[in-house]
């Protein structure tokens, strides 16, 4: 089993996010159905978390279904909704003994009632858990996300000519009460994102694995977590003024 370094311990993101692909892929590999795939990839979902509890990853975010996924076949996107809504029952104990607080991102009013229900129903249960923080991406795009915050900003800004800075339009976003990601995951080697969290990712660090999302099991994540800590995030400075400890002040 594979083990962080303290050193590592000592540098681990405080919130990851995932973009869970290739499902499908794995599915067709083994000349099942594109369901089974999906099926498989839920399972997995546990063992990521898993892993973020076992280490002390408080933020984990999971792009389930993006915008444009809505344009996938009507059985597919069918049987992805049963199987959230599965999932969602199976781990509500388990959210609740561990601490666990569900938020989601997304237009949820583009979802079927009954998996909308279950995910609210969800997010209002676990609204006083406070050790680990899950978030689900539904029926979310970064793009959509943005002009939703522009109006939502506009209305409560009406005939303002000033430019917002940053910490005045971010809360307009979805993800206004989470850090940003400090690492991205992908899955299944694409070097995209896909519409996933395009604003709140100008700082994050991007790890593309090979494997398909059902095979990136707790190792493949502790892995990512390794590399993580071993690189150097400059926040546009340069190497020596990360490394230098801050100066005291010159004393005469
Ligand atoms: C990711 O796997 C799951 C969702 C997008 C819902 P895919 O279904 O995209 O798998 P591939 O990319 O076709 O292999
Ligand atoms: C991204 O995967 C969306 C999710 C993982 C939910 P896609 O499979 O939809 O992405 P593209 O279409 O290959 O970019
Ligand atoms: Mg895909």
């Amino acid at each position: 089993m594979l083990e962080l370094t303290p050193e590592e311990k000592n540098n681990l993101p405080r919130h990851v996010a995932l973009i869970m692909d290739g499902n499908g892929r794995w599915a067709r590999s083994r000349k099942m159905p594109r369901l089974f795939g999906h099926r498989n990839g839920v399972e997995n979902v546990r063992a990521v978390v898993n892993a973020a509890k076992e280490v002390g990853v408080p933020y984990i975010t999971l792009y389930a279904f993006s915008t444009e996924n809505q344009n996938r076949p009507k059985d597919e996107k069918s049987g992805l909704m049963k199987l959230l809504e599965e999932f969602l029952k199976k781990e509500f104990r388990s959210m609740m003994e561990d601490g666990i607080r569900l938020r989601a991102i997304g237009d949820l009013s583009g979802l079927p009632g009954f998996a909308r229900k279950i995910v609210e129903d969800t997010i209002d249960e676990t609204r006083d858990n406070d050790r680990w923080n899950l978030t689900l991406a539904l029926n979310y795009g970064s793009r959509q996300e943005v002009l939703q915050a522009i109006s939502k900003y506009g209305q409560d800004n009406p005939a303002s000519d000033h430019i917002p800075t940053w910490e005045e339009f971010s809360p307009y976003l979805e993800t206004s009460d989470l850090p940003d990601p400090d690492l991205i995951i992908r899955t299944s080697g694409e070097f995209r994102l896909s519409n996933f969290l395009l604003l709140q990712a100008a700082y994050a660090e991007i790890f593309v694995s090979p494997l398909h999302w059902p095979d990136f099991g707790r190792d493949a994540f502790i892995q990512a977590l390794s590399n993580y800590a071993q690189r150097e995030r400059r926040f546009g400075k340069t190497s020596e003024q990360i490394q230098q400890p801050a100066q005291p002040l010159a004393s005469s």
